[in-house]
């Protein structure tokens, strides 16, 4: 079992890998493949769930999600992602929503969209005993703020609001940082400045993890962002299968005698 003690161990001394999952069987993959977090990310709507962006995605979906990544992922740490709107509008519900990953869902910490407005509630969280991965840089359910993706943190001033942001939330509790799309020397500067791991996402080598979204590892996706990797051809190999289904039944070669069997005590009915 993977706890947040032993990320916090990994730090500078071994790179930490974190990769989303959104079901059960993938999780297993993760875990057989030796990930140490795997991150049940909002990109879920994006991803499984066919949205534009992350922000109709609700605590049910994620919740059902992290049900199906806990039971299929033994050693990993399963975080949660707090979906749009489900943490910041007010205490209560964002500490219910929260507190259902940890305690309904199986997750063992939440991840949040961070800004000014997410420190107390970190500390918080943190004080009852969930623990929380902040995220700074480019947070997508921003998009409609940002008009699309951009990279984060280009200007001083954007640079330095970031690295003040991160030191308040490692100074909340926070047990990661992600930080997604910013310039390397911005990512490696908050890391040096930080004991608290950072996870980086199109942030440069200089992070102390790094995490991307499975199915752009995989090559599952149709549009995969520029600092992304494919590192297998699923799509190319799901098309293949699925085609080579489709004519093997339109044929009649599927089915075959390997694949039926015949009950010879059955008379026949008519
Ligand atoms: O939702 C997600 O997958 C994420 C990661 C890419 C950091 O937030
Ligand atoms: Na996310």
């Amino acid at each position: 079992m993977t706890t947040v003690r032993d990320i916090k161990a990994k730090t500078g001394e071994e790179p930490i890998t974190v990769l989303t999952a959104y079901d059960a069987p993938t999780a297993a993959i993760c875990d057989a493949a030796g990930i140490d977090a795997i991150l049940v990310g909002d990109s879920l709507g994006n991803t499984s769930l066919g949205y534009e962006n992350t922000l109709p995605v609700s605590v049910d979906d994620m919740a059902h999600h992290v049900e199906a990544v806990a039971r299929g992922a033994d050693d990993p740490l399963v975080i949660a992602d707090m979906p749009f709107l489900s943490i910041g509008v007010d205490e209560r519900e964002s500490i219910a929503n929260a507190g259902r990953m940890v305690k309904e869902a199986g997750a063992e910490a939440v991840k949040l969209e961070c800004g000014p407005h997410t420190v107390d509630l970190t500390e918080r969280l943190v004080q009852l005993g969930i623990p929380v991965m902040a995220h700074l840089g480019l947070t997508p359910q921003h998009v409609n703020q940002y008009g699309g993706y951009p990279r984060q943190g280009t200007d001083q001033e954007a640079a330095e609001r970031i690295l003040e942001l991160a030191r308040s939330h490692e100074e909340a509790g926070a047990f990661s940082l992600v930080l997604e799309h910013v310039p390397a020397n911005l990512a490696a500067d908050v890391t040096a400045a930080l004991e608290t791991p950072t996870i980086g996402i199109g942030a440069g080598p200089d992070c102390d993890g790094q995490v991307l979204v499975v199915d752009d590892v995989i090559g599952l996706s149709e549009w995969s962002p520029s600092f992304a990797e494919q590192f297998g051809s699923v799509r190319e190999e799901m098309t293949g299968a699925i085609e080579d289904y489709v004519e093997a039944v339109e044929s009649g070669t599927f089915p075959a005698d390997e694949h039926s069997h015949e009950e010879d005590d059955l008379e026949e009915l008519y």
